[in-house]
């Protein structure tokens, strides 16, 4: 397809886009999205590709999500984009998704980067000194280099899972503690000191591939996030996913606001 053409179709989804968003807009939106991308490898497998080609994918995947996210208004995004428990793969498939992070970490940076464009702040959350060396100070890079923008905010979790959130959190409260002399910790001392504490609960958790376990990612925040969970697999995920997601908190909105009167 020639240049012209292809920017002509963009230009048309885009204008599309706009339209479905203010209709969408009209009802309550969720001010935090949250989501667990599952299914690179099998996506890799049904096709025929080779090994880490799924991930690849995955990461286009979750740029254009963003791009919907933020285009629709959402503040807040955050993904799971390497458990603590990801390290127990097979050597070669955790180097090659090490070696796919930095490249995609770096290519935050650049000029032409959804980073730019949207004025997006960049956390990246979990236990990054589990990290090489490499991707620890790129993660800590593009986390400097976006610290003054404030529209809108991206959580990459890595080498992160919820339980060792929670342990890094009580450590620190009760550091704090110490340093204060105080007898008790409180729920707002963890509540405090847990890493996710830059943004509200999610509002949705969607995992990808049909599947619905949380595997150990905030389990902290969200004791009243809605699940979603559609059968595609995570390079597979588009649009009508997410306004799909929107549609069904939207119907379910006001009774979940009045509940949390109630408690
Ligand atoms: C789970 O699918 C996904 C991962 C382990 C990694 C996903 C990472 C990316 C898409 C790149 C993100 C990069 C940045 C910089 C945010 P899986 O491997 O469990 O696939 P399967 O369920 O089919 O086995
Ligand atoms: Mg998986």
């Amino acid at each position: 397809m020639g240049g012209g053409i292809r920017q002509l179709l963009e230009q048309v989804h885009r204008l599309s886009r706009r339209c479905l968003f203010r209709v969408l807009s009209m009802g309550p939106l969720p001010t935090h999205l949250a989501f667990i991308m599952d299914g690179n490898r099998r996506y890799a497998k049904k096709r025929g590709l080779e090994d880490g080609s799924g991930h690849k994918a995955g990461f286009s995947a979750l740029m254009s999500m963003l791009q919907y996210c933020y285009e629709l208004g959402i503040k807040y995004v955050t993904v799971y984009a390497f458990s603590i428990d990801n390290f127990r793969r097979k050597p070669e498939e955790v180097q090659s998704l090490m070696d796919l992070m930095l490249e995609k970490i770096k290519s935050l940076l650049d000029k032409e980067s959804i980073v730019h464009e949207y004025g997006i702040r960049v956390y990246f959350i979990g236990n990054l000194g589990l990290l090489n060396d490499q991707v620890r100070a790129a993660a800590e890079e593009v986390m400097k280099a976006t610290a003054k923008n404030s529209r809108v905010v991206l959580l990459v979790c890595v080498a992160y899972n919820s339980t060792d959130e929670i342990v890094q959190a009580v450590k620190r409260s009760c550091v704090e503690k110490a340093d204060r002399d105080v007898e008790r910790i409180q729920l707002v001392d963890i509540e405090e000191n847990m890493q996710m504490s830059v943004a509200p609960e999610p509002d949705i958790l969607i995992r990808s591939s049909g599947e619905t376990r949380l595997s150990n990612f905030l389990l902290w925040q969200t004791g009243n996030s809605q699940l979603f969970s559609p059968d595609a697999l995570w390079p597979e995920i588009g649009l009508r996913h997410l306004v799909w997601a929107i549609l069904n908190f939207q119907r379910s909105h006001s009774y979940l606001e009045k509940k949390k009167k109630q408690l």
